[in-house]
């Protein structure tokens, strides 16, 4: 039995990823580190919570000893790191816990695991997922490959860049094998009323304005979360120590036109009048520093590993939202309390 670390697993994608290595890997135990932070739900993993080759681990990544101590009590063969503060609004406004968790938290798993695998690195591995958005901005043509330099604009950004940094560092220096993969903006079921697509059903749900940043000509290249933990398990699986791949949904979107389809999906679901949902946008004060577009070229992990998405966007967009509709209970849970606080300060004229 293989013992495999994932961190952030009470969160929307390191949820999907926990589900697929349980069910797929009944010769794995997966044990799921997670501090519970605002981002962080255990209701999300509820139909695995009883399998025998699962367990939770409530744990702090910045608590370098009591990871140490994990490492050592449970003998973790493999991490797959996905804790991380994660959304780019919040960063703005609040950089340090970003620089903590995402920088010195991964630090601490990368020395917990080199002590503890340090005689026989071999056969383990140390999988860090990462972003698009350490390659900053593109312009309006052109693609992200595994070349493209770092050049992050956000404090998000720069913390994930340099967590990519030193895991690559610990890779040259200290020998520890790893893989890094980069993926763009992932969307569906469990994702925080924070981002853009499940913070646009709430509001539609409630009837509120759809804060558009700026004038919503910004494009991002979305993909189905479970077509990320599909290729995290491939890479996970199948890919060469030391690499980087580039994880992408080749689904480039403009803001606005992405928030129209969805209105007219929430429409058609809601039984509402045509063009009701639409009436809802307002155009609001732009994010500073916003990445004018993010685009992945993912041909390395197709022609290397044969990995590409499976579900159209229109697809993917519609089982959110199905998701959504028939989970309001879900949403009703992580909306009150310190979501409403959030809200209101994030979104105030
Ligand atoms: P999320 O915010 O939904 O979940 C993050 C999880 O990490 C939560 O469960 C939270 O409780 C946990 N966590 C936070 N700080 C922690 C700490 N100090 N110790 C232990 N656990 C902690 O994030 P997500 O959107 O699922 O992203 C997961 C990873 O994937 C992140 O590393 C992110 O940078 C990366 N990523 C996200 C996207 C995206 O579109 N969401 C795209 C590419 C890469
Ligand atoms: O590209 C991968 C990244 O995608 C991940 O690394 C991040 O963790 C994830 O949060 C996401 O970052 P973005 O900033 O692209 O996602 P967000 O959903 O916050 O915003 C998507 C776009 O929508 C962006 O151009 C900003 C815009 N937006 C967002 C919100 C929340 C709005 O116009 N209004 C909003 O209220």
């Amino acid at each position: 039995m293989k013992n495999i670390l994932i961190t952030g697993g009470a969160g929307f994608i390191g949820s999907h990823v926990v589900r697929l290595f349980v069910n797929n890997y009944p010769d794995y135990h997966i044990y799921n580190l997670d501090a519970l932070t605002y981002a962080g739900n255990l209701e999300n993993l509820k139909d695995v919570e009883a399998a025998s080759n699962y367990t939770f681990l409530k744990a702090d990544i910045n608590d370098s000893e009591g990871i140490l101590n994990l490492f050592q009590k449970y003998r973790f063969d493999s991490v797959i790191h996905l804790a991380a503060e994660s959304h780019v609004d919040r960063s703005i406004t609040d950089p340090l816990s970003f620089l903590k968790t995402n920088i010195f938290g991964t630090v601490n798993l990368l020395n917990a695991a080199k002590e503890v695998w340090k005689d026989d690195f071999e056969t383990k591995l140390f999988y860090h997922i990462s972003t698009d958005e350490v390659y900053g901005t593109l312009g309006e043509t052109g693609l992200f490959t595994e070349k493209t330099s770092y050049d992050p604009n956000s404090p998000y950004s720069a913390s994930k860049a340099s967590s990519d940094h030193f895991v690559r560092a610990y890779g040259e220096t200290y020998g520890l094998p790893y893989i890094i993969s980069n993926c763009s903006n992932n969307y569906g079921p469990n994702q925080f009323p924070e981002k853009l697509i499940p913070l646009f059903i709430n509001n539609i749900i409630e009837k509120r304005p759809l804060p558009v940043y700026g004038d919503g000509n910004y494009t991002r290249d979305w993909l189905y979360v479970i077509d990320h933990a599909t290729a995290i398990d491939l890479a996970f699986h199948k890919g060469k120590k030391k690499e980087t791949y580039n994880i992408g949904g080749f689904n480039e979107w403009k803001n606005i036109d992405l928030v129209k389809l969805l209105c007219s999906l929430m429409d058609e679901k809601l039984n509402t009048p045509e063009r009701s949902s639409e009436q809802l946008i307002t155009f609001v004060k732009d994010r500073p520093g916003h990445d004018l577009r993010y685009a992945i070229d993912a041909s390395k992990i197709n022609a290397d590993l044969g990995w590409k998405p499976s579900l159209t966007f229109e697809e993917g967009l519609s089982n959110t939202i199905d998701w959504y509709l028939t989970n309001k209970n879900w949403l009703k849970n992580v909306t009150s309390g310190a979501y409403q606080e959030y809200y209101k300060n994030q979104y105030k004229k």
